[in-house]
């Protein structure tokens, strides 16, 4: 519950780490780090609540068991609603809705056809 994540001082924030741009690893100064736009929700998340974010990377099958036997508060994953999934957990409202665009100029329409047209380009 909210009032046990202020008394402990932590988010338990589970995730699967292999989902650009979701969530991802990266090594900085030789050490792997989280990062990607959920990460940095989750990260705003535990600063709203006023407690550390610790984060815990597993299998992405994993997750649903970790949250029901407490292991973690949260799961922050790009994971979808189903109704198998609802029947053990509770959904927050959705916070992307995946309807996101590359956009070009128009001039550039027809030469810029794939992720290929822009090798040596950006
Ligand atoms: N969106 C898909 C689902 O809900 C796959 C999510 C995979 N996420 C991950 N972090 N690997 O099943």
């Amino acid at each position: 519950s909210l009032q046990k994540i202020k008394q402990k001082g932590t988010l338990v924030v589970g995730l699967s780490a292999d989902y650009p741009p979701y969530e991802f690893t990266t090594k900085q100064n030789g050490k792997t780090k989280y990062v990607g736009f959920e990460v940095s929700l989750a990260q705003q998340f535990a600063k709203d609540l006023g407690v550390k974010l610790v984060i815990k990377n597993m299998n992405f099958d994993s997750l649903l068991v970790a949250l029901e036997t407490g292991k973690i508060d949260a799961i922050i994953s790009g994971m979808n609603v189903t109704n198998e999934r609802k029947k053990s957990v509770d959904f927050s409202n959705t916070y992307y809705s995946g309807d996101s665009y590359f956009l070009i100029n128009k001039s550039d329409k027809d030469k810029l056809v794939n992720a290929k047209s822009f090798n040596g380009k950006t």
